[in-house]
């Protein structure tokens, strides 16, 4: 009744004001069209005549120019010319002006414009594997297209990935900060749970939990920490400087939004902050002007154990520790590259972190899976490498990669990882989950009845007994498993 009343209401004064416009009508604004006066030098008019509206048979179209590329003023990779199903990893890192060609035909040429640059590092999206198919969200960004935020005084900078990068990457995010010698990430604490990985250098980190126990380590390259959310911390390069990753739990988690120690203390009243410290206010005549977030710091003394600080409740217990000297930890080796696997089964402070550092040599690929819990946030450390998602029900979109990109695949689609380079390929895949969990497809089918995997796939018995029982994780490159020879000198 009440909702009629209000309805009818509305309608009544809406009769009794007039009709009201429902968009401001732009052609009554009084915009001036004729060409204004302009500078010295200036000349012609601002716009065209009214008369090249629609059909003008005073000027046809110029159709002799032609758009189609001259076979002789391009290239193609010898993969090019296979089968697209194939769909071979196309390296146009020397071709001379590449084209959009796959399966051997002279089309479709690109007249442009064209950043070819882009197009030589994604071949596959630039000419698709034939078995690519639909729509999927895209999969890739690369770091270096992220905005850079200096630190202060030349101390470093930060570049992240969130969901205003990457869409699609929902569940987390990733930043790449670097610390010059003996510079902070200031003492701060924020929402999400942060994961970090060391790509370079040495670092001393510290923190504090709610009991009041205290966390200090030094770190170098290759090693891990976990900063629960809401737990206060520090991080300063040692005296190599350092380059670091961080993963956050939320995709939209921005770097710039953390709680830091700065502004705490310039956005309380002075007498509050002189109350809670029991000091006098001129305390607090010194403290910075301004956020200062990444900034130059006196070295920290080499001797770690001067800086740890305990109080009455002591240290952090290694059991709940939040740094893991993953770069001790020995790889599992498998023909074809290597594994570390680090998650919570090993270092339960990392709540929901279960990642893995894969190394793939030339030629090789982490095997076709997916998986069962969580999405994938990845981060290329080093060589190139190209992976295809697949999607339900019938989506396929093959994306490359090299060193600094980040790659996304929602759970659960299908994704593999090939070597497409010269040199090792490592790359981390980090999921939120208690313990790191992938289905490998090879492993799937060898464990299918026989006569289930013939009747949906039609192998062969050859092909039924080759199909593993164990994991392997990583497939060794077999360049004779492969219908041409893909590494032969485009002609
Ligand atoms: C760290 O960076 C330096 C300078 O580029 C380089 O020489 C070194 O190989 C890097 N170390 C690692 C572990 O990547
Ligand atoms: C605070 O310090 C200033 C400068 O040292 C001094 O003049 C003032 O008396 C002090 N105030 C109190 C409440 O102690
Ligand atoms: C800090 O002191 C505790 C004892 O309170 C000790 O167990 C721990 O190893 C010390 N850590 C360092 C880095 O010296
Ligand atoms: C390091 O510092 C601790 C605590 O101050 C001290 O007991 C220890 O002797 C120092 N070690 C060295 C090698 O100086």
């Amino acid at each position: 009744m009440l909702t009629h009343f209000l309805a009818a209401a509305a309608l009544l004064s809406q009769a009794l004001a007039g009709p009201v416009p429902n968009r401001v009508d732009k052609r009554a604004a009084d915009v001036p069209t004729q060409t204004p006066i302009g500078p010295a030098g200036s000349s012609g008019q601002l716009r065209g005549s009214k008369s090249l509206a629609g059909y003008d048979s005073a000027n046809p179209v110029d159709y002799e120019d032609s758009t189609v590329i001259p076979q002789d003023e391009f290239e193609l990779a010898s993969a090019q010319k296979q089968d697209p199903d194939l769909g071979l990893y196309l390296d146009l890192a020397d071709v001379e002006n590449p084209q959009p060609i796959r399966g051997g035909s002279q089309a479709p040429t690109d007249p442009g414009p064209r950043d070819r640059e882009i197009e030589r590092q994604n071949p596959d999206l630039y000419a698709p594997p034939g078995t690519d198919m639909g729509g999927l969200p895209n999969a890739k960004w690369p770091m270096g297209l992220s905005h850079n935020r200096h630190g202060l005084k030349n101390s470093g900078y930060t570049r992240q990935q969130n969901t205003d990068e990457l869409p699609v990457a929902k569940a987390m995010a990733g930043v790449d900060m670097r610390l010059e010698p003996n510079a902070y990430r200031e003492l701060h604490w924020h929402s999400a749970n942060e994961w970090s990985y060391i790509m370079n250098g040495s670092v001393r980190v510290q923190a504090m939990d709610e009991a009041g126990r205290v966390f200090v380590d030094d770190l170098q390259a290759g090693d891990v920490w976990f900063f629960p959310s809401g737990k206060p911390h520090s991080i300063q390069a040692l005296e190599s400087g350092v380059e670091f990753l961080l993963v956050f739990d939320e995709g939209d988690f921005s770097e710039d939004a953390t709680f830091l120690v700065s502004e705490l203390f310039q956005r309380n009243p002075k007498s509050v902050l002189a109350k809670d410290l029991r000091v006098n206010t001129s305390a607090f005549d010194n403290i910075p002007e301004g956020e200062l977030y990444i900034f130059p710091g006196t070295p920290a003394p080499k001797n770690i154990s001067e800086q740890n600080s305990t109080g009455p409740a002591g240290i952090i217990p290694k059991a709940n520790t939040y740094s893991y000297h993953l770069s001790q930890q020995q790889a599992y080796e498998v023909p074809g590259g290597s594994v570390k696997i680090i998650d919570p089964v090993t270092f339960p402070s990392a709540y929901n972190f279960a990642s893995a550092l894969f190394t793939i040599k030339p030629g090789a690929m982490r095997e076709l899976h997916w998986h069962t819990t969580s999405d994938e946030w990845s981060f290329f450390l080093a060589g190139q490498g190209r992976l295809t998602v697949y999607m339900a029900p019938d989506s396929g979109q093959t994306f490359d990669f090299q060193a600094g990109d980040v790659g996304y695949v929602p759970v659960p689609n299908a994704h593999y990882i090939e070597n497409t380079g010269t040199e090792d390929l490592v790359y981390l895949e980090v999921l939120q989950a208690d313990v790191y969990n992938d289905i490998s497809v090879a492993q799937w089918l060898g464990l299918t009845p026989k006569q289930v995997v013939q009747d949906h796939l039609g192998f062969s018995e050859d092909t039924l007994n080759r199909l593993p029982k164990i994991k392997p994780f990583i497939m060794p490159g077999d360049e004779d498993l492969l219908q041409t020879d893909f590494r032969e000198e485009r002609e």
